[in-house]
């Protein structure tokens, strides 16, 4: 038996993309697993494919840019579900774009606010019930972006957060590491998705020709990983007891 099975988890972005696919993955290894996003038709089409392969699901509809609201996200899913053992934290936002003297400073701030903060006051809220239950997972989906930083120009905003978002992640797993709860980052790749896409003409891509040609490119020659590849690469490391480890989609288990 899987370690997943009967665990209950809360993925992040689960409307669409890796979140979605990461949120289907866990139900099939026997997980109830909570769906958080914004838009509510998203995540009925997600709760509609768990039911489908048999899985308990719950909705939450949530801005996580709010964080007043995560108390009461953690108590909703935990009145439904039960106590949260594994935390996907995937949502992210790509936006603002675009030079960087021209952003709007709240919303630069507001990334970070979503990409970091957000997933970080979710650890933090959960973590006491999985040290009291004596396991958990907490993952925070990052990208393979952050080794070199100086690409994605005019996307200052999402490469300081995954660079944050990393560097809290694996201070965290320090903090734990004699604990019976893991943390690690998990890196999708380049995945076909509608943040692809998006990024794809953003002035993010724009402002890096030799980046956006790659994308391009990768795109039309269908090289990008799947959403469903990134899910199962991410379940293979969820099943291991590795902690403060980044974890690639390419890597082999
Ligand atoms: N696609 C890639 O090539 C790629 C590469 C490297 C890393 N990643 C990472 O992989 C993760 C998933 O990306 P993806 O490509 O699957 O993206 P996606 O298709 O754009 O999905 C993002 C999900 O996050 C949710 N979300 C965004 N802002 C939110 C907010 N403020 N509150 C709550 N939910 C929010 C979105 O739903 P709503 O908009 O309805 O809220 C959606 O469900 C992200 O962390 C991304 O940085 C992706």
């Amino acid at each position: 038996m899987s370690v997943i099975d009967g665990k209950v988890a809360l993925v992040t972005g689960a409307g669409r993309g890796v979140g979605r696919a990461t949120a289907l993955e866990l139900a099939r290894a026997g997980a109830r697993v909570a769906l958080l996003a914004r838009s509510l038709g998203e995540l009925e089409e997600s709760y509609e494919s768990l039911r489908a392969c048999g899985g308990a699901a719950f909705v939450v509809q949530a801005d996580l840019g709010d964080l007043d609201g995560i108390p009461e996200i953690a108590r909703r899913v935990n009145s439904a579900l039960g106590s949260v053992d594994i935390l996907i934290n995937n949502a992210a936002t790509t936006e603002p774009v675009g030079a960087s003297v021209s952003l709007d400073p709240p919303a630069w701030a507001a990334a970070l606010r979503i990409n970091v903060v957000a997933a970080a006051t979710l650890a933090f809220s959960l973590l006491p019930a999985m040290l009291e239950r004596q396991w958990g997972r907490v993952v925070n989906v990052s990208s393979g972006i952050v080794e070199a930083p100086g690409m994605m120009i005019r996307a200052n905003a999402y490469l300081t957060s995954k660079a944050a978002l990393e560097a809290h992640t694996l201070n965290l797993a320090a903090e734990l590491a004699d604990s019976p709860v893991t943390v690690n980052v998990f890196r999708p790749g380049s995945v076909d998705t509608a943040m692809f896409d998006f990024l794809c003409d953003s002035p993010a891509m724009v402002g890096s020709p030799e980046l956006r040609e790659w994308a391009l490119r990768a795109r039309a020659e269908g090289e990008l990983t799947t959403p469903d590849e990134a899910a199962r690469s991410l379940l293979a490391h969820l099943r291991t007891d590795a902690s403060g480890q980044i974890w690639d989609v390419s890597d082999v288990l």
